[in-house]
């Protein structure tokens, strides 16, 4: 995967999926939309080959879309339907996931 040069000024996805596209695929949710990523992708994986958002910032509002990507900066937050709040890059995807970038009342794992 790498970020995608277009990405800004077309509206496109943050990531493009360059290599080891024959994984098995994965379905999941981001805030109620069907997805697929394929085994072995991270959550922000996966959301950032769709879009370029992974959740809004608590202090102004302003979206994120990670930044460390190894689970050391906190800014790749979301929530699982359940309630359980996870880092996106460092949760693997699961077939039937349903994430939530925009939670209420999150518990952390
Ligand atoms: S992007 Fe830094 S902890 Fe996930």
């Amino acid at each position: 995967m790498t970020t995608n040069p277009s990405a800004a000024s077309a509206g496109e996805p943050q990531f493009v999926r360059l290599t080891e596209a024959h994984r098995k695929q994965v379905g999941l949710t981001v805030d109620g939309a069907a997805i697929t990523a394929l085994t072995g992708d991270t959550v922000l994986s996966a959301i950032l080959l769709h879009t370029r958002r992974v959740r809004d910032t608590e202090f102004s509002g302003e979206p994120r879309a990670g930044f460390c990507l190894m689970g050391a900066c906190q800014d790749c937050w979301v929530q699982l339907e359940e309630g359980t709040r996870i880092r996106a890059c460092s949760t693997f995807v699961k077939e039937g996931m349903h994430v939530l970038t925009r939670p209420a009342g999150a518990v952390e794992a």
